[in-house]
């Protein structure tokens, strides 16, 4: 069985957990040599431990495809790359992205109906006004924040909607989602106690919309749904808190971030741009295609629980390893001229952003939805974004996005 030292690639010497690639946009090189060189490579002391980078399309996909091997669950150390700290201080919020069978069957199953086709058609009328009403109030005569304005406004009210939410507070959801994704601040200490801080106001929030609708009846937003589920006898009060903050979170930077991404990527690609401008009917099949290119989480954490012989490479039980979902969708011999934005790719579908398997994105078919509104509404006003400067990105190795884009608006 080979190892890895003596493989070609292991002279790749790049830990890809480091932010500095993604915030400085530097990560597509080293990540085209891990694919062509050693597709599944071993980092040692790097910014979040030793870990395996699993960068092709089909290697992800296989380990995806073998979750009873590869493990999610926080017990043996979650989904991200940073490690639980175990001194008693971290605050423990159990979600079913982090669980493994049978208990993740059973969570996933409490919100589910909350994402099928039918409450995907109910909701889009309301979806549809909201993201007029956005484009709308936009300033034509100057530049502005599309991050701010349109991205964060726009997913942070589909999240008030869909949790019955204080409209006036529904800020505060962007802002623990971002304080709960951002995985960099185990780096410091007074960051994560800060981190806490929000945890604790967060859950305390919840709690009170959770002690409001437990005695009411029913309503058809996803707390009230979520408590009236016949899976709710297998959910404790963490739990139950835990699987809201996954919600929030996995609802909001990702769609925030394409959102963004499809601004800045269509500008990088002109000619692809200008045949979206002219064929509306591409936007179902862009939509794909956008969130391929963007990939808002660049990776989801998986650990051994055995040995296990992964094309060549021996992963030992307790190793830990990055699917590198950001690197899998940039693989050439899935994706021809992969770093490119080609509105009418034919396998945009078969993009990894949103995992494989059992773990699935729950909340794929209302992210693609809002996007979807988002460019046909934008279509319907012939709203060209022309970005003005460099954006700022995200300082993170598992949240991919922006933080802020100074943007004008011209009509085509
Ligand atoms: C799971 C990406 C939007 C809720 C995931 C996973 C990824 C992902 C990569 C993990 C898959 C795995 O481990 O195999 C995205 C992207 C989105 C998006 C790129 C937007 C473009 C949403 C939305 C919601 C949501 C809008 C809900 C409001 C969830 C939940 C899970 C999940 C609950 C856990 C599923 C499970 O473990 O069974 N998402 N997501 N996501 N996402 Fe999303």
């Amino acid at each position: 069985m080979a190892t890895v030292l003596k493989e070609p690639g292991a002279a790749l010497n790049y830990d890809m957990s480091d932010a500095s690639w993604y915030v400085e946009d530097r990560w597509q090189e080293p990540f085209r040599q891990m694919r062509e060189l050693d597709p599944i490579h071993w980092t040692e002391n790097g910014m979040f431990g030793n870990f395996w980078n699993v960068t092709s399309h089909k290697a992800i996909q296989h380990v995806e495809a073998l979750p009873e091997i590869f493990s999610s669950s926080y017990e043996h150390g979650g989904i991200t790359l940073a490690d639980r700290i175990d001194d008693g201080t971290e605050l423990v919020m159990p979600m079913f992205i982090a669980m493994d069978r049978p208990k993740h069957t059973g969570q996933r199953r409490t919100v589910a109906p909350a994402f099928t086709p039918t409450e995907m058609k109910r909701m889009s009328d309301d979806i549809r006004r909201r993201t007029a009403e956005i484009l709308d109030g936009l300033p034509w005569d100057q530049p502005f924040d599309w991050v701010d304005k349109v991205s964060i406004e726009l997913t942070t009210q589909m999240l008030a909607i869909l949790f019955d939410f204080p409209w006036e507070d529904r800020r505060k959801l962007t802002e623990w989602s971002d304080w709960a994704g951002d995985i960099e601040l185990v780096h410091s200490e007074e960051l994560r106690q800060e981190r806490l801080k929000h945890l604790y106001e967060m859950g305390a929030y919840f709690k009170k919309l959770w002690d409001a609708k437990i005695n009411a009846e029913p309503t058809p937003d996803l707390i009230s749904m979520m408590i009236h589920s016949d899976a709710m006898s297998e959910m404790d009060e963490f739990e139950f808190m835990g699987n809201l903050i996954l919600l929030i979170v996995g609802g909001n930077d990702t769609t925030r971030n394409s959102m963004s991404g499809l601004v800045y990527g269509l500008q990088q690609f002109p000619d692809q741009r200008e045949k979206l401008e002219q064929n509306p009917e591409l936007i179902p099949n862009a939509v794909q295609e956008i969130i391929r290119w963007q990939t808002p989480l660049a990776h989801m954490r998986r650990t051994a629980l055995e040995d296990y012989d992964l094309f060549g490479k021996t992963i030992k039980k307790g190793d830990k390893l990055a699917l590198w979902y950001i690197s899998g969708n940039r693989d050439e011999s899935v994706f021809e001229d992969a770093d490119k934005i080609i509105v009418d790719r034919e396998n945009a579908r078969r993009h990894l952003a949103f995992g494989y398997g059992i773990h699935r994105c729950v909340g794929a078919r209302l992210a693609e939805l809002q996007i979807a509104i988002l460019l046909e509404e934008m279509a319907k006003r012939r709203m060209r974004v022309n970005v003005l400067e460099e954006p700022v990105r995200v300082r993170a190795c598992f949240v991919h996005g922006y933080r802020s884009m100074q943007v004008s608006l011209s009509k085509y």
